[in-house]
């Protein structure tokens, strides 16, 4: 079978933002690329070279100029109605700010349970609170969680949180966009391990965004470096930090003074 675990197939995506100054930027400007079941794509880049766009862009939480999109072998960018329903619940996002997905005044029980009342209505209340546990408990949060608030828990038991409101509909594609940029260095590596950790678990396809190469490093298994609104390089994880091919790649790892090729290996040391 050719192309059995292809999940993601992006052509040539564009999205331009009007300017107050009556000009356009194009913030995604001719973007393609497959992910594959299982992997990891990293999107790398400054702050401003459009990853964050084209996270939205991806997950239709804004409307595209140009391009095609087809995801689980369906045409999703034109997706409608149930069909649309049906993808979207196995492509699911998570938000440098859990504060973007988590509402602060809704208890963790009902937050987590939400998608679960949209997607799966038929659940009775037994199962959609095994399945809100369940969720809970592949974050390492527990039970005493479910009757809580938002505010109530650190910075990264939110992102945990949000990665298991994320999970609790069972999709095969998370995007992540810079889900740990606004954590310290050491909770974000607990937050990058349990990614690490889930990806395992349940089989996941990550489309991980974000601005570190340090963070890219612990989990790519692919790298597409983005400039621009343009990927500039893409290739295997090793391969692009070890061999950057592209001078805008080789200055920002050349900025980078140690970088983690795999667990407990590091570049130059
Ligand atoms: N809603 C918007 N309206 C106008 N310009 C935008 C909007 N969102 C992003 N941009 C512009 O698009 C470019 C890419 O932004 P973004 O996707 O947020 O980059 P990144 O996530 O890589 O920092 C930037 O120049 C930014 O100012
Ligand atoms: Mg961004």
């Amino acid at each position: 079978m050719t192309n059995a675990s292809l999940l993601l197939h992006a052509q040539g995506l564009v999205k331009n933002f009007a300017l107050p100054d009556g000009g356009k930027i194009r913030a995604v400007d001719g973007v393609s690329f497959d992910l594959n079941a299982g992997e990891t794509l990293a999107v790398v880049g400054e702050s401003g070279s459009g990853k964050t766009t084209l996270a939205r862009i991806l997950a239709r939480i804004e409307p595209i100029d140009e391009g095609e999109a087809t995801f689980l072998g369906a045409d999703w960018l034109r997706a409608r109605g149930g069909a649309l329903r049906r993808l979207r619940r196995q492509m699911q996002m998570v938000f440098q700010d859990p504060y973007g997905s988590l509402d602060p005044l809704q208890r963790v029980d009902s937050a987590i349970g939400e998608p679960l009342a949209i997607h799966e209505p038929s659940l009775r209340g037994a199962e959609r609170a095994t399945r809100i546990l369940e969720a809970l408990e592949a974050v390492g949060l527990g039970r005493e969680a479910l009757s809580r608030y938002p505010h109530e828990f650190s910075g990264g038991q939110r992102q945990r949180l949000a990665i298991a409101r994320a999970l609790v509909l069972r999709p095969q594609l998370v995007i992540a966009d810079e889900p740990v940029s606004a954590l310290d260095p050491s909770i974000g590596a607990q937050i990058l391990e349990l990614l690490g950790r889930l990806q395992r678990q349940f089989g996941l396809t990550y489309l991980l965004i974000s601005h570190s190469f340090p963070v890219v490093a612990q989990l790519a298994t692919r790298i597409a470096v983005m400039r621009e609104g343009k990927i500039v390089e893409m290739g295997a994880a090793a391969d692009v930090l070890q061999h950057p091919a592209h001078p805008y790649t080789r200055a920002l790892v050349a900025a980078v003074p140690e970088l983690p090729v795999a667990p407990g290996r590091f570049l130059g040391a």
